[in-house]
This record gives C-alpha cells, sequence and structure tokens, in this order.
C-alpha cells in the first residue's frame, strides 16, 4: 500500500522529504520552507556575496563567512604548493611493470611492442633505458589499443562494453557518513580508466571530496551551474556537465557547495506542472551522456535525500562501503530498510520497474583490520550470512591513504618514499584485488562467462624503476 507521504507524492513528497532531511535537526517543515526560500535568495552562486550589502550579515554570518574565506585561501595556497609549479594535477608516470598489468601482457612482450611498433618515441626509450621505461597513462591506452587491433584475441584488451552490453550505472552509497564512498568511487574510476574503460564519475555531494581529489577547488573553479545542479534547476542540460580530468579516459561531473541546494530545488519544482517527477532528473540526465561511457560512477552524499533518491533510481548497480563497528552495522540495515522502503513507494506510484531495477548490490567491507578480533568475526559472519552480497576481498585500513591524502592524491597516483613503500604496495595490491573482484561483478552484469585479463604480478611503485 502506498504510504500516506507518497499518496500525492507531486504535492506532498518534498514536504515528506523535507521532514525526512529536517527531522533529524529539530527544525519544523514550515521553518524549514521558510529558510529554503530565503536560502535560494541570498544563495552567494545567485546574488554574489561580495555584492550583497555586508551590513545585513549578522555577526555570527560575517565570522561563518570569514572562515570559509581563510579555509579557500589555505586550499588555494596548498594547491599552488603541492602541485607546483602549473599549480595544476598531472597524472605521474607508470613503469613497465605497472602498465604491463593495467594491459594485461608480460613486461618483455610490453618492451617489444613498444619498439617494433614505435609506439614510445625513441628518446623516450633511450631515457628510460638508464632508469627503466617509464609510460603515461595516455601511451598505455596506445599501447592497448594496438594489441586490441592487431592481436586476434582481441577481445582480452577491449574491456569496455561491446554491442548490446549497456553502460553501467554504479553508486557508491550508505547513508553514513565517512565510510569510504568517495575514497570508493575515486579510486575504482581510475583504476577502471587505466585498464581501458571509458568511465565517467559523477560528484552528487556538496562537500565536493572526490573534486578535490581531481584537483579543482570547489568553490574557485567549479561554477555552480556545472554541477548536478546546474542541470536540476534547469541552467544546463547534463550533457555539458562531464569535463576532461588529467587521467585520459576518465570525465568527471565536479560538484560544489550549490549541490545542497539540489533537494530544495526539486522540491520546489515538484510544485511545477510541467516538472520532472522527483526521482527521475538522474537517470533522464545520464541519457543524454550514457552512450559515450561504459561506466558511471556516481559518489553520493551520507544522506538519503532526493539527490540519493535520484542516483538510487538511475542506478543499475550499488556498491556499497561499510565498516565492521556494529554502529555503522546497525545504521546499513536501516539503509537498507529505507531504500526498498523508497523503490516500493515508487513502484506502487506506477514507476517501471525496468527503471527501479538493480544488477548488483554489494557490501565492501572498508578499513578493515583482520586483527582486530571483534572485526574479524564480524567480517566471518557477514560472509557467512549474506555470502552472495558480500564482496569476499576486503579493503584494509591503512595510513598510506592518509599519506596520499595529504598530497590530494589517490593511492593510483600517489609515489612513496622509501620508508612507506612496503607499507604503501601492500594497500595498494589489497586495493588492485578489490578493484579486480568489482571489475568483475561489472562483467557479470554484462552478461560475460569470462574473467578480466589481468596480469598479476608484484606490485612496485615508480620508484622501484629496475624493471
Ligand atoms: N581503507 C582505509 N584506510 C584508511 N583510511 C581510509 C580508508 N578508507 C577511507 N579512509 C579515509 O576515511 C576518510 C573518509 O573517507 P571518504 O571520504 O571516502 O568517506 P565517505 O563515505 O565518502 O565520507 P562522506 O560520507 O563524508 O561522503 C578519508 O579521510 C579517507 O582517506
Ligand atoms: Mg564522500
Amino acid at each position: 500500500m502506498v504510504h500516506p507521504v507518497f499518496s500525492n507524492y507531486r504535492q506532498y513528497a518534498p514536504i515528506a522529504l523535507l521532514r525526512i532531511v529536517f527531522r533529524g535537526t529539530g527544525i519544523g517543515v514550515s521553518a524549514a520552507w521558510a529558510g529554503c526560500a530565503s536560502f535560494l535568495e541570498t544563495w552567494p552562486g545567485r546574488r554574489g556575496r561580495e555584492n550583497g550589502p555586508e551590513g545585513e550579515m549578522t555577526t555570527t554570518t560575517r565570522q561563518l563567512a570569514e572562515v570559509a574565506d581563510h579555509v579557500n585561501e589555505l586550499q588555494k595556497r596548498i594547491l599552488e604548493v603541492v602541485f607546483e609549479p602549473a599549480a595544476r594535477k598531472r597524472l605521474r608516470l607508470f613503469t613497465a611493470r605497472e602498465a604491463a598489468r593495467w594491459i594485461g601482457l608480460s613486461v618483455p612482450r610490453l618492451r617489444d611492442v613498444c619498439e617494433q611498433e614505435n609506439l614510445v618515441p625513441q628518446e623516450q626509450r633511450r631515457m628510460s633505458s638508464r632508469g627503466g621505461l617509464l609510460l603515461s597513462a595516455a601511451q598505455i591506452g596506445d599501447i592497448r589499443r594496438h594489441m586490441a587491433k592487431s592481436s586476434p584475441r582481441s577481445m582480452r584488451y577491449r574491456p569496455g562494453r561491446h554491442t548490446g552490453e549497456t553502460c553501467q550505472v554504479i553508486a557508491s552509497m550508505i547513508f553514513k557518513g565517512g565510510t569510504g564512498k568517495t575514497t570508493l568511487a575515486v579510486h575504482l574510476a581510475q583504476y577502471l580508466a587505466l585498464r581501458g574503460y571509458r568511465v565517467l564519475l559523477v560528484d552528487l555531494d556538496p562537500q565536493a571530496s572526490a573534486t578535490t581529489l581531481f584537483g579543482l577547488n570547489p568553490s574557485q573553479d567549479v561554477a555552480d551551474d556545472a554541477t548536478f545542479y546546474g542541470h536540476v534547476s534547469g541552467d544546463r542540460r547534463f550533457a555539458e556537465l562531464p569535463i576532461e580530468t588529467y587521467w585520459p579516459g576518465l570525465d568527471l561531473v565536479p560538484a560544489n557547495l550549490a549541490l545542497a541546494l539540489t533537494d530544495f530545488e526539486i522540491a520546489g519544482r515538484a510544485k511545477l506542472q510541467a516538472s520532472l517527477p522527483i526521482h527521475d532528473y538522474l537517470r533522464r540526465g545520464l541519457d543524454e551522456v550514457r552512450e559515450n561511457y561504459d561506466v558511471i560512477l556516481l559518489d553520493c552524499r551520507p544522506d538519503l535525500g532526493m539527490s540519493t533518491l535520484n542516483a538510487l533510481v538511475a542506478a543499475s548497480g550499488i556498491f556499497v562501503p561499510v565498516t565492521m563497528s556494529q554502529l555503522d552495522i546497525a545504521s546499513m540495515g536501516e539503509f537498507f530498510r529505507f531504500s526498498a522502503f523508497l523503490l516500493e513507494q515508487l513502484h506502487e506510484l506506477g514507476v517501471e520497474e525496468s527503471h527501479l531495477d538493480l544488477d548488483f548490490v554489494r557490501l565492501i567491507v572498508n578499513r578493515f583490520d583482520p586483527g582486530q578480533a571483534a572485526q574479524a568475526q564480524c567480517h566471518h559472519w557477514m560472509l557467512a550470512r549474506m555470502p552472495d552480497q558480500v564482496v569476499r576481498t576486503t579493503m584494509l585500513q591503512t595510513a598510506a591513504l592518509g599519506h596520499a591524502g595529504s598530497q590530494w592524491q589517490t593511492l593510483y597516483e600517489y609515489e612513496p618514499d622509501e620508508g612507506r613503500r612496503r607499507a604503501y604496495n601492500r594497500a595498494l595490491e589489497a586495493l588492485d584485488a578489490l578493484c579486480l573482484d568489482l571489475e568483475t561483478i561489472l562483467w557479470g552484469a554484462w552478461g560475460r562467462r569470462s574473467l578480466p585479463n589481468r596480469n598479476r604480478q608484484p606490485q612496485e611503485s615508480v620508484a622501484d624503476v629496475t624493471a
């Protein structure tokens, strides 16, 4: 039976969902509505805070704004220092051993192909002969494409979707904060791009952590209408949103604080007769771009508001990163209960089942420390109880992510110093094994019987250039 909240959802769902959003904060709905209206009016992106009369600011708002400005300056400075001289992120080079693993070749074969086919300039090969061959991600892509053309088993080197296979839209979601949604979405996006898939990462979180990891300053480099909010508010077609990143094959729909208004905007628009159903902005938006990609990853915010509802409907599969703490597990149960409730309500309202179907839902254990008896026991229990839903490979708790993060980098970008190499290699190995399992799930969703081609070799980083 349709819950009363949903029975006339065009009219009441905004209020109902706002109620859900504001219930935890103790703010009443009418206060929330009034707040939304004035908030939308005074949004800096719309009027420009610097243009607004200073006199209108209270002492508190001025203080908060000052902190925001300081943080912004700090972030600008850090980006300048970390990524000097260009103050822009660039992708490091990869060793022959790493490149061989990404493509699925042996190292000698990779060297032969580079030399015989002249895929790498002679000058680069000569310089490399002293310290080991170093290749850019673009060159790795060139070599893979060459192999795909020339090898009779070219399917091995064309992992992207084939005729008849649809673009997979994978959401990294759970309403618990800090479980690793962004870490998973960004690393998986980079892994898949290096493996040769065409990837789009959509940052749906106003915190914009994924956007920041790609070297952008959300408040400076990203216009409000360049985010998903710009599409919801009708300013931009979704097809205008993806931007190229410094990762070949990986595009990004960036985020900034404007996304915090998405739920209010959808709620407001739900009152207009001509507006889209509240759950369908993202799915229909993705229709404009899905032909360009093999995989679209959605980095969701830690809530179950309207943008997350949109992600749930747009997704063909869901990865749910969880940690092995009792509190997180309890909130995970609630997340699934509420997701099921939302989808059921939409179904009862007549939303096509094919729009609500998911090819897969998988729990991914993150920040795992097998040395902690309570965690190990919990993991064991989860695997025994839900063998089909829990991904066997775990992502270990690792300080390497923190070290990489302090330089605005992911594990795939980071170059550790000598002292941290071993810990880094262990973390990278765990991450790689996890991503390979997730890639296998992707292949399963496409109905492929074979397994992704991956030449498993021990990890080494760019500093081990002896290959
Ligand atoms: N396996 C791990 N080991 C150590 N640190 C980790 C691990 N996974 C994530 N982290 C760290 O935990 C913090 C939170 O991770 P992340 O931002 O990915 O979580 P999130 O679920 O996206 O958070 P939010 O709910 O706020 O969006 C980050 O500092 C990240 O570097
Ligand atoms: Mg996040």
